[in-house]
């Protein structure tokens, strides 16, 4: 028996080293100290021995299970080492690989041309107002001199918030010019952009929420030829020297003259195309002169004081500045097309 616990510890000595994993390792643990392992085994046969040779035997048995307890834990510390210098390495980092660059945003093509206009404004002396999105039916439409009964008070064509109708989205952003007007007493030189509401289906060129800039010019000798000065030279800086503008006569309740501006198209230069529906010209703003009905009901003298005022659809001012052909591009987040600018 002596004999085999030195075989064994000879056999273990010389097993040890061919495990190269911890399971592996686990394996000759169980094969010589596991309940049916050798050592157990023969540690089962002291039974049979003579009273003597029993401690005997008992010790080194003893020494040899723990022996190989050690060396099994030794190799065991030794295996998970180099798993950990392995994976040490294989995970090592260089830190000098370029970097993946992180994607940077940029503001949307109609906040880039937003920005444009209210520079241009800017240099020509204009302060920026702002006006509630909730408008009041008093400042939207009474104020600006459409009257109940005008069509676009009708439920078909305004958001209205309250069932009584006073309160509703504003459906254009000139009721800031009489907020303005109640606050301030001429010289007025305010642009107010914003956002309207239009119970419109939703195409290439109509959505039931858009934007406008809305200006207004109030003092002593104002004349419509401060009004053409003023647009022409909006367009001319947004679209470049020598573009040209049209001045349409047309009809809005709250000015008298008033009239459209078109912008020459830009796709054909005013042949006349899909883009413009053969007129050669797009549609940019409305404006005129400022109504006496309108001054005088803020308290203004119109035989003292005359103004003009605008309208202008900032949708329309980007699609024209850029080319876009669909006013829907404008709002459906696809990178690929917003990307471009
Ligand atoms: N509010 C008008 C619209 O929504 C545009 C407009 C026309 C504004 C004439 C004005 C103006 O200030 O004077 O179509």
């Amino acid at each position: 028996m002596k004999e085999k616990l030195n075989d064994l510890r000879a056999a273990v000595r010389a097993e040890l080293f061919s495990p190269e994993t911890v399971r592996e390792l686990e394996a000759l643990r169980v094969k010589y100290l596991g309940k049916k392992g050798e050592i157990t085994a023969i540690l089962k046969q002291m039974g049979a021995l003579s009273a003597e040779e029993r401690p005997i035997i008992g010790a080194l048995a003893n020494a040899v299970r723990e022996e190989i307890e050690a060396a099994i834990a030794a190799r065991a510390a030794e295996i998970e080492n180099a798993n950990l210098t392995a994976q040490l390495s294989a995970e090592k980092i260089d830190v000098t690989v370029p970097g993946t660059p992180a994607a940077v945003g940029h503001r949307h093509p109609m906040s880039i041309v937003l920005d444009e206009a209210k520079d241009i404004f800017l240099s020509m002396g204009f302060a920026i107002a702002e006006g509630p999105e909730v408008e009041l039916s008093v400042y939207d439409f009474d104020k600006l001199n459409i009257p109940v009964g005008h069509t676009v008070r009708e439920w078909s064509d305004t958001f209205y918030i309250t069932e009584d109708e006073s309160v509703h989205l504003r459906c254009q952003t000139s009721p800031v010019q009489v907020r303005v007007m109640e606050g301030q007493k001429p010289p007025i030189r305010i642009i107010s952009p914003g956002r309207v509401y239009r119970k419109d289906e939703v195409d290439a060129t109509h959505s039931p929420m858009f934007h406008q800039i809305e200006g207004l010019v109030v003092d002593k000798g104002i004349t419509l030829g401060d009004l053409k000065g003023t647009l022409n030279t909006l367009v001319e800086r947004l679209y470049g020297a020598g573009t040209k503008t049209r001045f349409r006569p047309h009809h809005f309740p709250f000015t008298e003259p008033s009239c459209e501006v078109d912008v020459q198209c830009f796709v054909c230069g005013g042949e006349g195309c899909r883009v413009c529906k053969g007129e050669g010209w797009i549609e940019l703003l409305g404006s005129g002169m400022v109504h006496p009905k309108v001054l005088a009901g803020v308290g203004i003298d119109p035989d003292v004081y005359s103004g003009f005022a605008f309208g202008i659809g900032l949708e329309r001012m980007t699609m024209l500045r850029y080319g876009i052909d669909d006013m829907r591009l404008l709002f459906e987040n696809d990178m690929r097309f917003l990307g471009q600018f």
